[in-house]
């Protein structure tokens, strides 16, 4: 465990250990990749300003996110398919959360169902929401989020349609995997991994038995084509706002305009995010559309941010372009994929180091205190 010191070894165990299936649907953009690129090296080209002979004893990551403490400005991202990087991901990535202090979001798309993830956890956790065509299972799935008693709706808007990611198309990325003689071949490189899928869930754990296809093998892209609503608009999200009555968190902002038109729904907060460079492969990377969006609604919702964050550095560097809270969604998985929940702590404690000892570098005691300041 001692010589893991960063994220990236964790992407390195995650390779070797996890199905290249499921590995690959983690570490991929869609199409050329190149906004899932631009997110890490936009963030890597921001310079943070080196400051000297400023008392910075005691520092706090702490602050706050929709008004819930945090013990850094980081939640866990919702991510799709996570109890197949490592079996039953969901609920060890929550009970992680829960015990370093931060959020933990749940994808529609997971594999551990609401309920399981409730059965794990003490504190309220954070359920992200697919709008499907069938409105009358968005209502049910609602209700069984707020029966588990999910704190925040995290309602993603930029996945009406699934962006092409050409490695799941040529993987047959599908859940359960298909038994191919590739798979087969490459299971025998993972037995961990297949011992642990042995006793773990296998399906889509909020969908299985309530939508037709979501139980069986289908690929993903098939699957979301058939279910996910085009119909997807502003709206729409009043109707959402109404059935859910909690807090509500507009995912999948990159454009001032929206922000704008999402700042008029009553929402709580907005995402500033590409989905990893997963959805529109050409737009801007998250970093460069953040500043004009905390610009124009900062002072009317809280603007986060996700895309590309690696390290402690990078959440720092977004914080001080104005993002009151940030996500991670690969850092979570490749550090899930190579060692479990030991492997989320262990990422968790790795940003919270960075963050720390850049903040001091930087001169600045409390994270609340970081601005525009800190870069050059
Ligand atoms: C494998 C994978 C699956 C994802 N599944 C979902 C999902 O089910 N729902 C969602 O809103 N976002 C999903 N996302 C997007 C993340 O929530 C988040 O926006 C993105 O991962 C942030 O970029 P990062 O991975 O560089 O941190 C997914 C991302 C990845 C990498």
């Amino acid at each position: 465990m001692s010589v893991i010191t960063c994220v990236e070894d964790l992407r390195v165990l995650a390779k070797k250990r996890v199905p290249k299936a499921f590995y690959d649907y983690a570490d991929s953009g869609s199409y050329t990749e190149s906004t899932y690129r631009a997110n890490s090296s936009d963030l890597a080209a921001l310079h943070l300003r080196q400051r000297v002979a400023i008392n910075v004893d005691q520092r706090s990551t702490r602050s706050s996110m929709i008004g819930e403490e945090v013990t850094m400005p980081v939640a866990i991202a919702p991510t799709g398919l996570t109890g197949m990087q490592w079996a039953n991901g969901e609920m060890l990535g929550a009970i992680a959360a829960e015990k370093f202090g931060i959020p933990f979001t749940l994808s529609t798309m997971s594999i551990c169902s609401i309920e399981d993830v409730a059965s794990v956890t003490t504190k309220p956790f954070w359920f992200q929401l697919y709008v499907m065509r069938d409105r009358g299972f968005i209502k049910s799935l609602i209700e069984r989020a707020k029966a588990a008693k999910c704190s925040a709706l995290v309602l993603t808007l930029d996945l009406q349609i699934l962006g092409q990611r050409h490695k799941d198309l040529k993987n047959g990325m599908s859940v359960p995997p298909k038994m191919t003689l590739a798979n087969l071949l490459d299971l025998a490189t993972k037995p961990g991994w297949a011992l642990r899928a042995l006793g773990g869930r296998k399906s889509f754990g909020n969908l299985a038995g309530h939508v037709s296809g979501a139980d069986g093998i289908m690929t993903l892209s098939k699957w979301t084509a058939s279910q996910f609503d085009p119909t997807l608009n502003w709206d729409d999200i009043a109707w959402i706002k109404e059935q859910w009555g909690g807090k509500l968190i507009l995912k999948g902002i990159l454009d001032v305009e929206d922000a704008k038109i999402a700042a008029t729904t009553g929402a709580d907060a907005i995402v500033v995010s590409n989905h990893g460079g997963r959805q529109l492969d050409g737009a801007v990377s998250s970093i460069s559309a953040l500043p004009a969006i905390v610009e124009a609604v900062g002072d009317q919702i809280e603007v986060w941010f996700d895309g590309g964050i690696r390290s402690g550095q990078d959440v720092l560097k977004a914080v001080a372009l104005g993002a009151k809270g940030t996500m991670i969604g690969r850092a979570f998985l490749y550090s899930l994929g190579a060692m479990g929940e030991a492997g989320v702590t262990r990422m968790l404690q790795i940003l919270q180091q960075e963050l720390d000892v850049s903040m001091a570098l930087t001169g600045t005691k409390d994270i609340k205190d970081a601005g525009p300041h800190i870069l050059t």
